[in-house]
């Protein structure tokens, strides 16, 4: 497992829990470079690429440098079927020093994304469940931050229907697609709300 410099108290919390629990449909692993060819057949998609803030994979050597740069750590995770092991998407919780938002200490920005051909079977809800019972149960982070290009409705519609607080809106470029720019909804999940929830 890579640990890429996180600090000893967040890698000894890591250490003890490194999995979210399966869900129904689903289980955690950590990415490997095996996975290329199962990453390079979903991140092709336009869709996919372009809504969660990156270039659509064209070549199979983009599937590999993402593992290896974005993908290798402890905090990323391929996402399972538990009916065939195939993987049908990715979900990740990036400690403060690998964030791009401007978020806190023991705070941690989550990003996901799915497989089109596997879009509306709940799957990112069942992750999203699990990832944030992890979140503030075992590794005990304090916030939870998410974002989402303006148009990206179903993602709006996850991060409130799991309790998050649309924060505001900041301007971004696309810089993969010639610099157009748009807005990114930051929406945050404090844990004091989330165990008053989940008591
Ligand atoms: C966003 C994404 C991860 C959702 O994954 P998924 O496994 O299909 O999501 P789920 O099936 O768990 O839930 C989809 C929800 O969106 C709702 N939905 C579907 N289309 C919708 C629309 N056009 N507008 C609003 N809500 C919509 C569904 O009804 C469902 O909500 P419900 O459970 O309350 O009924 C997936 O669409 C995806 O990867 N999109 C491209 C990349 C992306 O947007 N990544 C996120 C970046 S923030």
């Amino acid at each position: 497992m890579v640990f890429n410099n996180l600090s000893p108290f967040l890698k000894l919390r890591i250490l003890n829990h490194p999995f979210p629990k399966d869900t129904k449909s689903l289980y955690f692993t950590h990415w490997n470079l095996n996975d290329k060819q199962e990453l390079f057949t979903l991140a092709q998609d336009e869709e996919v690429g372009t809504n969660s803030g990156w270039k659509p994979h064209t070549t199979i050597e983009d599937s590999k440098n993402a593992i290896e740069k974005a993908y290798l750590n402890s905090y990323s995770y391929a996402l399972r079927l538990k009916s065939n092991n195939n993987i049908v998407g990715h979900i990740s919780l990036l400690p403060d020093q690998y964030s791009l938002l401007k978020i806190g200490k023991n705070e941690a920005e989550i990003g996901f994304w799915i497989g089109k051909d596997y879009w509306n079977n709940g799957y990112i809800s069942e992750a999203l469940t699990s990832i944030l019972y992890y979140a503030f149960k075992k590794i005990h982070y304090k916030k939870i931050w998410g974002g989402c290009l303006d148009k990206n409705k179903v993602s709006e519609h996850l991060f409130i229907k799991n309790n998050f607080t649309y924060l505001k809106s900041i301007p971004i470029e696309l810089i993969f697609k010639n610099k157009i720019r748009t807005e990114e909804k930051i929406f945050v999940l404090t844990k004091s709300k989330y165990d008053e929830i989940y008591r």
